[in-house]
This record gives C-alpha cells, sequence and structure tokens, in this order.
C-alpha cells in the first residue's frame, strides 16, 4: 500500500513485531519484502503501532488477521477478526471504509456489518489471494481483485473508496469483480479448495502409480497438457502443507455442515486424507529403502518450510515426515536455508543444522522434502563424498533419477518406479 503511495499505519498487538517493522525488518521472510519495507521507511508514509487509537487517522481499514483452526475442531477461529473489527468501532465514522482481507466462514462479512452498522461505517470483503513466497508480486499484480460489498449506497461508496486505492494495479488492466458478501467469502474457500484438489488428484494419481509402476511425472505432463486441465499445481510428492490450504478445506466443511450442505463438500475430506497419507507413504518408502528399520540409521531432512522461498512452518509436510521417523528411532537431523529458527521452536526434539553440507555429514538416507533451488542444485557427485549412504528419497520429484543413479544412488521417489 505504501509503495503504491498510501500512507500507511500498520497496528499489530505484539510489540516485537512492531520494533522490527519499524526498524524495517520484516517478521517473516518473504522475498522483496524487506526492499519495500526499507523504501517505505524511509519516504515517510509507513509505520507501525500498537496503539490502535490512531486508526482514526484513517479512511480506510483493511483488517488482516488470521483464521487459524480451532484446537480440537475442523472449524476456523474467527476471534482475532472479531475483535479488530470491535477495536475499530470507537474510531469509524460514516465516511469509513473497512475492508476484510482475512479468509472467513461464509456469512462473517455480513455478521460484521451489523456490528459496525451503528458507526456508518461500509464493510467490504476483499479476499487476499496471495501465495506466501511470491506475495510483493502477488500483491502488487494480482489477477483479480474480488469486492464484496453490501446492498445500497454504502456498497457502491465502498467500492468506489477500493478503486481509488487500487488506482495503479486497475490502471494494469487488473479485472475487478463486484459481488455480495457470501460470494466473495466463497470465491476465497472455493480457489483454495480447487488447488488443494488438483494437488491431491495428481497424489492420487500417484499413488496408482506406486500399484501399477508407472510415472506420475510423465502422467502430469502429458494430461496437463490439455489446456482444460494445465500443467500447474499437479506437481506430485509430499502434498500440501501451510497456514491455508489445510485448515480451509477444513473450515469450509465445517462451515458446509452448520449451513446444512455437508454433502457438497464431502469430497473434501478424501482430499486431505489423500494428501495426509502421502507423509506415511514417504516414511514407509525411507524405511524401505533403509532395509526396513530406522532404528541407529541417521536421515537428513532438506527443507522445513510448507513451501520454498517461505519460513512458514505452519502444518509442514516435511516436518510431520520428520517427527514420524524420529518417533520410529531414526536420528533425525533437519536442515532448511530460512525456517530453522521457526522449526526448532515448535519441535525442539529434533536436531537442526543449519549449513546444508554439515547437515549431510554422514547420512545413512537424504530426504529432499521441501524444493528450495539449493537442494535442486545438489550435486550427486559432492553430496556422495559426505553421505554415509548413499540413499536419496525425493518427496517432490525435483531431481532427475538418471543423473543420481548413474551417480551410484539408490534413488526413490513418489509416484515413480
Ligand atoms: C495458497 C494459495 O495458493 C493462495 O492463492 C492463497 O492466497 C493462500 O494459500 P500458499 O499457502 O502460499 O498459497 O501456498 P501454495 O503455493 O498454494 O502451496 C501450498 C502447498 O501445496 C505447499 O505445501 C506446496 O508444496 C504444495 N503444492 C503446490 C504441491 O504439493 N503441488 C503443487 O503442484 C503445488
Amino acid at each position: 500500500m505504501a509503495s503504491l503511495g498510501h500512507d500507511v499505519v500498520g497496528i499489530d498487538v505484539d510489540e516485537d513485531k512492531i520494533a522490527a517493522l519499524n526498524a524495517g525488518r520484516p517478521p517473516f521472510f518473504e522475498p522483496g519484502l524487506g526492499d519495500l519495507l526499507i523504501r517505505g521507511r524511509e519516504r515517510g508514509g509507513l509505520e507501525f503501532t500498537s496503539d490502535v487509537s490512531r486508526v482514526s487517522e484513517a479512511e480506510v481499514h483493511f483488517v488482516c488477521v488470521g483464521t487459524p483452526q480451532k484446537p480440537g475442531e475442523f472449524a476456523a477461529d474467527v476471534t482475532y477478526v472479531d475483535a479488530a473489527f470491535e477495536s475499530l468501532v470507537p474510531h469509524l465514522t460514516s465516511s469509513s471504509v473497512v475492508v476484510g482481507k482475512s479468509t472467513v466462514p461464509v456469512g462473517t462479512a455480513q455478521r460484521l456489518a451489523v456490528v459496525l452498522a451503528e458507526s456508518g461505517a461500509a464493510v467490504m470483503w476483499n479476499p487476499e489471494f496471495l501465495r506466501e513466497g511470491h506475495a510483493v508480486d502477488d500483491t502488487l499484480h494480482p489477477n483479480r481483485l474480488v469486492y464484496g460489498v453490501g446492498t445500497g449506497a454504502d456498497g457502491q461508496r465502498a467500492a468506489d473508496v477500493l478503486d481509488a486505492v487500487y488506482e495503479t494495479i486497475l490502471a494494469d488492466g487488473t479485472p475487478r469483480m463486484i459481488t455480495d458478501y457470501a460470494t466473495a467469502e466463497l470465491v476465497k474457500t472455493a480457489a483454495n479448495s480447487f488447488l488443494a484438489t488438483k494437488i491431491s488428484f495428481i497424489n492420487a494419481m500417484a499413488e496408482l502409480c506406486e500399484a501399477s509402476g508407472a510415472d506420475v511425472t510423465l502422467l502430469a505432463d502429458a494430461i496437463g497438457m490439455d489446456d482444460r486441465i494445465g500443467r500447474k499445481f499437479l506437481n506430485a510428492g509430499l502434498g500440501f502443507g501451510g497456514g491455508c490450504l489445510p485448515k480451509d478445506i477444513r473450515a469450509f466443511m465445517a462451515r458446509a455442515g452448520e449451513l446444512g450442505a455437508d454433502q457438497a463438500v464431502a469430497f473434501l475430506k478424501e482430499i486431505d486424507a489423500i494428501n495426509m497419507r502421502r507423509r506415511v507413504r514417504m516414511v514407509d518408502i525411507a524405511r524401505e529403502a533403509l532395509d526396513g528399520s530406522f532404528i541407529g540409521k541417521r536421515i537428513t531432512i532438506l527443507g522445513a518450510a510448507f513451501k520454498p522461498d517461505s519460513d512458514d512452518v505452519r502444518d509442514s509436510p516435511a516436518l510431520a515426515v520428520a517427527r514420524l521417523i524420529a518417533t520410529q528411532g531414526g536420528v533425525v537431523t533437519v536442515t532448511d536455508p530460512e525456517a530453522i529458527e521457526n522449526a526448532s521452536r515448535m519441535f525442539p526434539e529434533l536436531r537442526f543444522v543449519a549449513d546444508t553440507a554439515e547437515a549431510l555429514t554422514g547420512a545413512d538416507a537424504v530426504l529432499l522434502l521441501t524444493e528450495w533451488n539449493e537442494y535442486r542444485n545438489l550435486d550427486p557427485q559432492e553430496t556422495a563424498s559426505v553421505v554415509a549412504g548413499k540413499v536419496l528419497v525425493d518427496g517432490r520429484n525435483v531431481l532427475d533419477p538418471v543423473v543420481w543413479r548413474d551417480a551410484g544412488w539408490t534413488y526413490r521417489a513418489l509416484g515413480r518406479p
């Protein structure tokens, strides 16, 4: 927002994050964000505070707080969104516009519009489609903008204000759609459900490839050439994790149940199950490659983040596998270019080593579980010179089996012979 020329005040309850942001340091790893932050701080139109009363200076209020999965339930926890809206109330006027970005159960925007009704502020829902690791580009060059607006003059006013906020982005020709609240909320949930379905579809095919001797990477290439299907998001492997896809499909099932439409998304349970089975299969393949037991074996895991170019370890498939192997007696070392700090806070019982060569030294088996470029580019000969056993399991299907086998490695992967 600051780089688009707006004056921005960012508010959070976490004082450490506020201090880091004001010092020009993003509190998480995201390519390109640090530069934008420093430029915004230097220009002077960007500051961070925990003082919520500062919102009275602003005309547009973006609510971007998280909606994690509730412990022990599938449903999303919307208490942070509710609290953020309530904290705004005393500072709003009839010219304010409050824009929800958080991923929420359908019906939330309408409920919160009632909470804000007395203030005269307009509420709109403008779902967020950015991918971690590509957040800056996805935000400045989105493939669409969706405005979920209320009925009547307020809806039009909110849309006009947001058009002014996104003027530069709209001038690039970015499509923008105006919908009711419920549709805008569902666009986000439906998009993430579709993406999760695409990944689990190809991972289900990987299971069949494993049963029949076929190669899922060739299968994906071939079906992906049909542009009705498309090759994107058909990378078979360890499956999806992170702070969005897993909890969003679960929250969708929970919300559909509340609405009496649970049958409509019952298939998502299978999508979730296929995804979780990949983690177990990964462990089975690794154990097989180590002659049936992890006990006393040293296993090096390349990658802790749920995907490359991120330090996010929420529901990380790589860490789930690391833990499973550790509970089966394996001596596990995990390495990652960015996520070690977060990962070691979550799983202090695992051993973390920052340097790749050091992490690989003495390994009986190497598991590539997050496809950082550094791991894609590993040299089989060089790697062979430091490990104890030349066993490699490629959990993301990113290495060339021929090259690794030619260098004397036992190469195993998910969905490939
Ligand atoms: C996702 C959506 O893509 C984004 O539009 C939404 O705003 C937030 O949720 P993100 O969580 O950043 O974004 O990650 P994404 O790139 O979608 O990847 C999710 C997971 O799927 C990762 O664990 C990734 O490794 C996995 N994945 C992705 C696959 O296993 N195969 C693929 O082909 C693609």
